[in-house]
Formats: structure tokens, C-alpha cells, sequence
């Protein structure tokens, strides 16, 4: 046996230290060339004609909204199970996250009950592309043509995912992604937002630099939300290994899928057929009925028996605090301007189902042969070693 089992690791090499090295011999840590060529090589290989790099997922999504023109108390719907920023970026930007019901299969953004919840102040869709797999975006553009909404693509956790053989960022009238340490690939931290549209870049470029046209000119209120030159050495060698990356994780994902495919407690997250899933997560769903325990349990027993999972997201987001207690711009805004305190008096059934029941198994390119052996069978143990009776799928 060796020791802990990472679920995720950043994987950096020679050639992402040459180019940080590079940079911090020319003391040039202000966006150059790197993020600039970064920002190309990302354009490519999602297939859309802009990408513009800032700090991190959430800015982007924030700076998104913001270049779609929307305006105080404007409504975005999102799927009520993702990560919190997703919501809080709408926030930030004055809007009103309206929280929308997820299909039960794919944990992404339900058509039909993002639909239910459009309202004369919706301006845009929200989908998250959640784990990796990718929202049903037909319905959902189909959806937004037909109420004319803008639809923004979360593809935080999607590097490369595809969607009926589109790569997933190219599909809305904008994509964000986020480089966090764990994701496919990283920058340390960073983020970037993908379009077509070139007035949207420009006005991407313009907001995440202090609203400037010029050395003395603020033109409209910006901030500065740009990626360093450090992060950008790093992407610009990332983003030319993730095929390989993502190769790897699918491979170490679907061997997971098949060794485990007859463990009753454990069920495979779905993947419809017209997708390719980027495998952020492996993701699982423990049947808490077959085995007698809750995801959370699951998630500290193997733990214990030295290998780390995934366990998120455990709360449906109109439950946090943050919501619940109207707390955005000190109490006030966008909340009781907009008396929709209703909104965060949801039970979605869906939401409510699956909440905390999924786990992510390791599967980062990093994990050898044996490592995943290992983790097939601590999940294969497990079973019995708790004393549930696992194998009978309910
Ligand atoms: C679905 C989703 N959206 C947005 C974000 C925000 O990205 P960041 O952490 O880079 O701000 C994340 C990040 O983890 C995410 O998973």
C-alpha cells in the first residue's frame, strides 16, 4: 500500500517552469505575450474567434454579464446545483440568480424548468456544463431564441468537452472557464471567457482593465480583473497538453465506469450518447437506500482506507445563507429592491434528490496503473466491510 490517493493534482512540467522562469527573469508580470498567445492557442482549440483571459471562472462570468448589457435586477436563470459562483458572479453584476431545476440524469440545467421559471426580467440562461458533462444546449438555445435571452455557457469544469461534436465554449453567445488548480488544465489561478461576437472581446478587454482606452482614459467602470503573465507562461504550455490530459482521464474514467459497473451501491453517473464528457469528475452516485449510508459517510470511509473523492455539491444553492438572507450589497440590493424573496422559497424535487449523493472518484492523468487498481478495489471492499448488503442494485 502507499499513501493517500489524490483525487485531483495540478500537472506542471519543464516547460510551464522555462516559461515562468522567463518571465520572472524580464520582470514583465503584466499581461504580454504569453497571455496573448495563451489566449490564442484557447481561441483554436474551442473553435470560436475570441477568447480574452482574466483572473479566474467567476470574474469571467461577472465580466460576461456585464458586456451583455445586464442591468440592476435583471433576472439569470441557473441551475440550482453547482458551485456557488456561478450564482454569485449574477450578484455581483446586480443581477438576480433565479434557481432552476436540474435533469436527473446529466445534473445540467432542465429545459423545461428553466422555461417555468423565465419572467419579463429574465435576460439570459445560465447553464453549467457540471463535472464535465455538457448541458442540453439544443432545448436551451432553442429556448433563449424563442424568449430572446442571451445564453452564457459555464464550462468552468468542461475543458474540451463536446456537445453533438461541438467543442463546448463556442455554443453560446459566451463561455466561461475557469484554470483553477484542480481543473483539466491550470494556470494557478485564472479564467477565460470564449465568443464570436468581436464587440463583445472588446468590450471584455476594455472592463477587465480598469475600463481604459489609454494610459489616462477611463472610459467605462472596469476593474482589474486581468491575468497575470505568470499565469498566462503557464496556460500557454497547458492548453497544448490537455488532449493528452483529457485522453487520459477519459481512459482511467471509463476503466473506473467498466470495473465498477456491477457494484449495486455505487451507479455511474449517465452520459448521453451525443456528448463527449470532458471528466472533470469521475462522477457516481451512491445509492444511500442499497448501501445504508449517505454520500458524506461514503466520501470519509474511503477516505479513512486512503483514497480522497469528490463530494459536492451537497446543498441546493437556494438553501445557502447567501441567498437565504438576501445578503448582497449590504442587505439591500438586488434583493429587496426587486421583492423576489419568493424565489428562494424553492424545493426543486430533482435538486433535492440528488443533493449530496454524488462522488467523484480519482482520475487525474497523474494516478498510475496501480493507483486505479487501488481505488477499484477499496470501492469493491467497501461493500462488505460496512456491512451493506452493495451488491444488489435497487
Ligand atoms: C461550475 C463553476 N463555475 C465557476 C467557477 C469559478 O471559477 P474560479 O474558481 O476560477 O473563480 C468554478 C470553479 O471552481 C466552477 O466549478
Amino acid at each position: 500500500m502507499g499513501g493517500t490517493i489524490s483525487v485531483a493534482e495540478p500537472i506542471l512540467g519543464d516547460e510551464e517552469r522555462q516559461n515562468v522562469e522567463q518571465v520572472l527573469e524580464s520582470g514583465q508580470f503584466l499581461q504580454g505575450q504569453f497571455v496573448e498567445s495563451f489566449e490564442r492557442k484557447w481561441a483554436d482549440y474551442v473553435g470560436v474567434d475570441h477568447a480574452v483571459a482574466v483572473s479566474n471562472g467567476t470574474v469571467a462570468i461577472q465580466l460576461t454579464l456585464n458586456a451583455l448589457g445586464l442591468e440592476p435586477g435583471d433576472e439569470v436563470i441557473v441551475p440550482s446545483l453547482t458551485f456557488g459562483s456561478t450564482a454569485t458572479a449574477v450578484v455581483h453584476q446586480g443581477g438576480v440568480p433565479v434557481f432552476a431545476d436540474i435533469d436527473r440524469d446529466t445534473y445540467t440545467l432542465d429545459p423545461e424548468d428553466a422555461e417555468r421559471h423565465i419572467s419579463d426580467r429574465t435576460r439570459a440562461l445560465l447553464p453549467v456544463h457540471l463535472y464535465g458533462h455538457p448541458a442540453e444546449m439544443d432545448e436551451l438555445l432553442a429556448l433563449a431564441e424563442e424568449y430572446d435571452l442571451a445564453v452564457v455557457e459555464d464550462a468552468a469544469q468542461a475543458h474540451g468537452a463536446r456537445y453533438k461534436g461541438t467543442t463546448v465554449g463556442s455554443l453560446g453567445d459566451a463561455a466561461c472557464f475557469s484554470f483553477y488548480a484542480t481543473k483539466n488544465i491550470t494556470t494557478g489561478e485564472g479564467g477565460i471567457v470564449t465568443t464570436d461576437d468581436a464587440e463583445m472581446a472588446e468590450r471584455l478587454r476594455l472592463l477587465r482593465s480598469h475600463g481604459m482606452t489609454s494610459r489616462d482614459d477611463h472610459e467605462v467602470l472596469g476593474y482589474n480583473y486581468r491575468m497575470s503573465e505568470l499565469n498566462g507562461a503557464i496556460g500557454d504550455v497547458q492548453v497544448e497538453r490537455l488532449p493528452e490530459f483529457n485522453a487520459r482521464r477519459a481512459e482511467i474514467s471509463e476503466r473506473l465506469r467498466d470495473e465498477l459497473a456491477d457494484v449495486g451501491w455505487l451507479r455511474p453517473a449517465t452520459i448521453r450518447e451525443h456528448v463527449e464528457h470532458a471528466y472533470f469528475w469521475a462522477p457516481f452516485e451512491v445509492q444511500t437506500e442499497c448501501i445504508g449510508m449517505s454520500g458524506r459517510e461514503v466520501w470519509q470511509a474511503l477516505k479513512d482506507d486512503g483514497v480522497e473523492t469528490r463530494h459536492r455539491y451537497t446543498k441546493p444553492l437556494y438553501e445557502q445563507q447567501v441567498f437565504q438572507s438576501h445578503d448582497g450589497f449590504n442587505g439591500e440590493f438586488p434583493w429587496s429592491a426587486n421583492e423576489r424573496d419568493h424565489l428562494y422559497d424553492e424545493s426543486l424535487p430533482v435538486v433535492e434528490s440528488i443533493a449530496g449523493r454524488v462522488i467523484g472518484l480519482p482520475n487525474h492523468p497523474n494516478l498510475t496503473d496501480d493507483e486505479i487498481e487501488r481505488v477499484v478495489e477499496a470501492v469493491r471492499n467497501f461493500a462488505d466491510e460496512n456491512g451493506g448488503d452493495g451488491n444488489e442494485r435497487p
